[in-house]
């Protein structure tokens, strides 16, 4: 289970406080696709770093399985990292390397031994359907197989969640329709927890179960998705509805 308690982040701009994150709370079922829905700016990559680790909250909590991350430290907190798979904005991929090599990648920061990273890394080129691609750089990659690359890459070392910034905002909807099925199928597999970043009512309605609403850093409405789909409460949720 993954618990966000009274979480807040700040980011000083100038001699002022930007309030990033205003007493977020979140609770995300093991095994669910969780989504997080909000306007630009509202604060959901801010979210996501704070969620793997990348950016310390400037006071709450966020628990995963128990274990409160920011008490995590050195070797420990490496360890409890694996746990947990991002998928950033925007691919990040390593331009420079193959689609072999980009999702050889985490596997080699792990120190995991040649033979076993050629072994997961065709294991996960077919669970991504990438299959022919292995030699191809990003550059040759069309959106969708860029972003099959960096789901692959995320889900590498098998995490328990899976962290997945605006992967469809750049894509047309039918490959958006490819990705999602992806992302689908690999919870049902392998069960994997997934918290969901968009801006778009049609990717929660697609995959989520649970959906909660961010607006100016502050959580304004939480539900089954079905529920904020067909009788959104807050005004944001009814504007990006109305928006589609
Ligand atoms: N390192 C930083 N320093 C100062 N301000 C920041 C920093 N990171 C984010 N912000 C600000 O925090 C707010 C939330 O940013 P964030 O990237 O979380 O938004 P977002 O919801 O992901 O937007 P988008 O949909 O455009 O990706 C923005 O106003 C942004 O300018
Ligand atoms: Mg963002």
């Amino acid at each position: 289970m993954l618990k966000v308690i009274d979480a807040s982040k700040n980011f000083k701009v100038a001699s002022e406080y930007f309030h990033a994150l205003k007493k977020v709370n979140l609770t995300v079922e093991p095994g669910c696709i969780y989504g997080v829905i909000g306007l630009s700016g509202a604060g959901k990559s801010t979210l996501l770093r704070c969620l793997a680790g990348l950016e310390e909250l400037d006071s709450g909590k966020i628990i995963i399985d128990g274990v409160d991350i920011s008490s995590l430290k050195g070797k420990t907190k490496r360890e409890f990292k694996k746990k947990i798979g991002v998928v950033f904005q925007g691919y990040n991929l390593l331009m420079q390397k193959t689609v072999y090599n980009n999702i050889a990648f985490p596997l080699k920061i792990a120190k995991w031994n040649k033979e076993d990273i050629d072994k997961r890394v065709k294991e996960l080129i077919k669970i991504v359907g990438l299959e022919g691609k292995e030699n191809s750089y990003p550059a040759k990659l069309s959106g969708g197989q860029k972003q099959r690359v960096a789901i692959a890459r995320g889900i590498a070392l098998n995490p328990k969640i899976l962290l997945l910034d605006e992967l469809t905002s750049a894509l047309d909807p039918l490959t958006t329709e490819s990705i999602l099925d992806l992302l689908n199928d690999i919870n049902q597999k392998y069960h994997t927890t997934m918290v969901l970043i968009t801006h778009e009512m049609n990717v929660i309605r697609r995959v989520c179960s649970k959906v909660s609403v961010i607006n100016y850093g502050e959580i304004v409405e939480t539900n089954d998705a079905s529920k904020v789909l067909d009788n959104p409460q807050s005004d944001i949720a009814k504007m990006i509805m109305g928006r589609e």
